[in-house]
């Protein structure tokens, strides 16, 4: 990766004006919904278990939120104590000096680390985050020197917030394949294994609040996403009829997104949806992202069950390819389904 500043670093000297690499040109698009049903569907997940008598109900709400919105919020998932863990680990993290947390620097080239989010070339504009990204599962795959020691309680909370986390979003991908109507073998099939990520975004305050980003415009390139409003600052929002709608998070809720990954698996039926983050003036916020995704090496496409009435919407794709040209359409802000997308 290329040296950037270290954005809370940045923040904390108070500038008259913000560098000009993180002020963002005006766009049409940028409307801000005021909209009251821009609200996100609630999953209460006791109701999806089986033996619930609002079983089907739940199904059914749950397979309209991926179809209509590609976000909900998910209530009663039995990880509040592995959450509020978690936040206090990340709270306490970002309050370190700096370089103690430089101690877990990216590596060039790596996405792994403290540090910022997808800096890909010199002239680009840059979001107003700093980041910690993990990966967390396969277990094999963590890379304990981007695993902060400090505080003492940071690797046991993550360690148990991916287990849970891994959980919950198995057993959604399970109740996703129910609602396809596909058997959970050929959809976990298709995904090989979930291997999981998870990305800590820090926005500090900017007293230009407006003319910087958090997180620009994009969709996640996996299956799934846990999304946690760590301090229930808002500033999530996703794209709804054209407009940016903002999501009030509900204290204790996981915030569920779907991929592009999972609009591939489905054909279609299950869109990926844009969403940004924006940065308050006063207040820092931060979030935590849990990214399931399929292993590197699975290939991609559309379940063949879902084919066969319309034909395949995606050619097929492997999963390291697809990541590896995403992340340099985005930076275009071409989307990489387009790539993949086959048009009639
Ligand atoms: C993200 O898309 O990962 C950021 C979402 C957020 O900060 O709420
Ligand atoms: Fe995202």
């Amino acid at each position: 990766s290329l040296p950037v500043k270290n954005v809370q670093e940045l923040a904390s000297q108070n500038l008259e004006a913000i560098p000009h690499r993180y002020i963002r040109p005006e766009t049409e698009s940028d409307e801000v919904s005021v909209d009251e049903s821009s609200q996100l569907p609630v999953i209460d997940m006791n109701k999806l278990a089986s033996g619930s008598i609002e079983y089907q109900t739940e199904m059914a709400k749950l397979h309209q939120a991926c179809k209509e919105w590609g976000f909900f919020q998910l209530i009663n998932h039995g990880a509040t104590t592995e959450i509020e863990n978690t936040k206090a680990a990340v709270r306490d993290f970002f309050k370190l000096p700096l370089e103690e947390k430089m101690v877990y620097e990216q590596l060039p080239g790596g996405l792994e680390g403290y540090g910022h989010a997808f800096v890909l070339s010199d002239d680009q504009k840059l979001d107003w985050n700093d980041m910690l990204a993990i990966i967390a599962l396969p277990i094999s795959a963590r890379n304990m020197r981007f695993w902060p020691n400090k505080p003492e309680s940071f690797r046991s909370a993550f360690e148990q917030y991916s287990r849970v986390l891994h959980k919950i979003s198995t057993i959604l991908c399970e109740m996703m394949a129910a609602n396809l109507g596909v058997e959970f073998k050929e959809f976990s099939g298709m995904y090989k294994e979930l291997v999981q990520t998870i990305r800590v975004n820090y926005y500090p305050p900017c007293s230009q609040a407006d003319k910087v980003i958090g997180i620009s415009p994009h969709t996640d390139g996996n299956l799934l996403t846990l999304l946690v409003q760590v301090d229930e600052v808002e500033g999530l929002q996703i794209r709804k009829n054209g407009k940016w709608a903002p999501i009030k998070p509900l204290p204790g809720a996981l915030i569920v997104n779907t991929g592009d990954a999972l609009e591939i698996m489905s054909n279609g039926e299950y869109p990926t949806v844009e969403h940004r983050a924006v940065v308050n003036s006063e207040r820092e916020r931060l979030s935590i992202a849990a990214f399931h995704g399929p292993s590197a090496e699975a290939n991609i496409s559309p379940l063949p069950d879902l084919v066969k009435a319309n034909g395949a919407k995606y050619r097929t794709v492997k999963y390291e390819e697809y990541l590896k040209e995403f992340l340099s359409s985005r930076l275009s802000g071409k989307s990489q389904l387009d790539d993949v997308k086959i048009y009639n």
